[in-house]
Parts: structure tokens; sequence; C-alpha cells
């Protein structure tokens, strides 16, 4: 049996790049999979069920979740995974991509676990997993919007830890914080960074998106039922 049957999981951003990998991972483990992101691809996963949202935009994170609970009842298990890069060093940063990138990646997760986290609690249960980023723990030259996103999420989830467990609900919510992973995302970083960075990680490559993927479905089974409030590093030892 699959290590999440018979679970309802929701991945925002699920249509590339880590979030795609998560919900591949997810379906073969015979979870049901729910996705969300701005653009829907005209191919889509059989047993996907695709909705288009863009998790900035309150209300209608309101009204998808509240869908999402009518067709399938709960949602046992979020990643929040949505997340952009617009980075340029400090200088040239304009505001509009300090706003789009703080309203994405760090309000979108508000947005969706506000919404999320107390039918979690309604029901007892339930596994949150934010997607933060080494970034957000130590910081990178031209993404200070970026960092500031990422680190905010590691201090929401440490939050949502303590306030949804508060009543001794089973409710976990941990991070994972990758480092350089293989998606189109880093692709476009400039070769020399690239090489760069993998020569900073004890394993001397970049990470690949399954990776990421497989310990989100750690963190999302009930393998690891003691463990919330953490962050997990993904990062082939970037950082010692
Ligand atoms: N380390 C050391 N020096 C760096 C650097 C780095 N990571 N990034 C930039 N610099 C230096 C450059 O060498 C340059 O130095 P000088 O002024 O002495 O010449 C200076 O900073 C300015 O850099 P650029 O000439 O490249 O400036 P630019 O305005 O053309 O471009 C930039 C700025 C867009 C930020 C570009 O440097 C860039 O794309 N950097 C990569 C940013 C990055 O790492 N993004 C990660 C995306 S993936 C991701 O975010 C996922 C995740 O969670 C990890």
């Amino acid at each position: 049996m699959g290590l999440l049957n018979k679970k309802v999981v929701l991945v925002t951003g699920g249509t590339k790049g880590i979030g795609l990998e998560i919900v591949k991972k997810f379906l073969s483990e015979e979870a049901t999979v729910i996705t969300c992101a701005r653009n829907i691809p005209e191919e889509k996963i059989k047993n996907v069920d695709y909705f288009q949202l863009d998790v900035s935009d309150s209300l209608a994170c309101k009204n998808t979740i509240e869908s999402i609970l009518n067709k399938y009842g709960k949602i046992d298990v979020l990643v929040a995974n949505a997340g952009i890069t617009k980075d340029a060093m400090t200088y040239k940063m304009t505001d509009e991509m300090f706003d789009d990138v703080i309203n994405i990646n760090l309000k979108g997760i508000f947005n969706v676990v506000r919404y999320v986290g107390p039918t979690m609690e309604n029901n007892g249960t339930g596994s949150i997993i934010t997607i933060s980023s080494i970034v957000g723990q130590y910081g990178n030259i031209g993404q200070v919007n970026y960092a500031a996103s990422k680190a905010g999420i590691i201090g929401m989830t440490k939050s949502w830890a303590k306030e949804f467990s508060r009543k001794g609900k089973q409710i976990r919510v941990n991070s994972i914080a990758p480092g350089y992973i293989l998606t189109d995302m880093v692709k476009s970083v400039p070769e020399e960074l690239l090489k760069k960075f993998s020569d900073q990680t004890m394993l001397k490559r970049l990470g690949e998106p399954e990776e990421i993927a497989n310990a989100a479905l750690f963190l999302a089974s009930d393998l690891s039922t003691y463990i919330t409030g953490t962050v997990l590093d993904v990062n082939g030892g970037m950082r010692l």
C-alpha cells in the first residue's frame, strides 16, 4: 500500500519544478492529488485535479479551498510550494519586483494556510509542508526580496507548528529548505555561479527535484508523526 493511501493532498504550484515532482511522487504513493497554479498546462497529469489560482489573491484562495473541501471533504496534507524569483542587485530592485515576490511567496503561503489550517484543526490531524530555501537561511547576492520571503516562511512555519497544535491536535507543520535544485528557476542562473554553488556543496553537485519530493513524502507521511516545527535542509551539505 502507498505511503499516502487515502490522504487528500493539496500542492500549490504543482505544474512545474519542485511542485510538479512532488505531485508525481505523491500520486505514486496513492494520494488523491490536487494542485493549483496561476496557469494550468494543456497537458495535464492523469488523476490530478487542477484548480486555477493565484495564491497572492486572498479571496480566490478562500473560494478555491472551499471548492476543494466541498468536493473532497478534507485536506490531509498541504504542500505550500508556489513561489517565484525576481532577482536583482538591491540598487536595481524595483518596488514591483520586491512586492511581487513577497506577495506570492510569503503572503501566498499565509493565504492558503489561513484557510486550510483551521480545517485540519477541526479534523484533528494534518501535515503542512512549506517550501522555504537555503537563501532564506543564509541570504544571497541579488535576492533580498526572495531571501526575505523565504526567511519569513520559516517564521510562519514555526508559529503555525505552535498555533495549530496548541489544543493537542496532531497537526504538524514543517519546512523544507532546498539548496540549488536543477529546475528551470535555477537553470536561469549564470553558469559560472551555478558551478560555484555546486562546488560549495559537500556532495559537489546540484540537487534533483526528486530529492526534494522524497523529503516532502517523508514529512507528509506517517513516517514522520513526531516531527514538527522543523526546517529540513536538503542542500547537499552546502552549509554546515
Ligand atoms: N556570489 C558572489 N558574487 C556575486 C554573486 C554571488 N552569488 N552574484 C552576483 N555577484 C557579484 C558579481 O560578480 C558582480 O560583482 P562586481 O560588481 O564586483 O562585478 C556583482 O555581484 C553584480 O552582479 P552582476 O554583474 O551579475 O549584476 P547584474 O545586475 O547583471 O545581475 C543578478 C544581478 C540578476 C542578481 C545576477 O547576478 C544573478 O542572476 N545572480 C544569481 C542570483 C541567484 O543566485 N538566484 C538564484 C535563483 S534560484 C533560487 O532562488 C532557488 C533557491 O531557493 C535556491
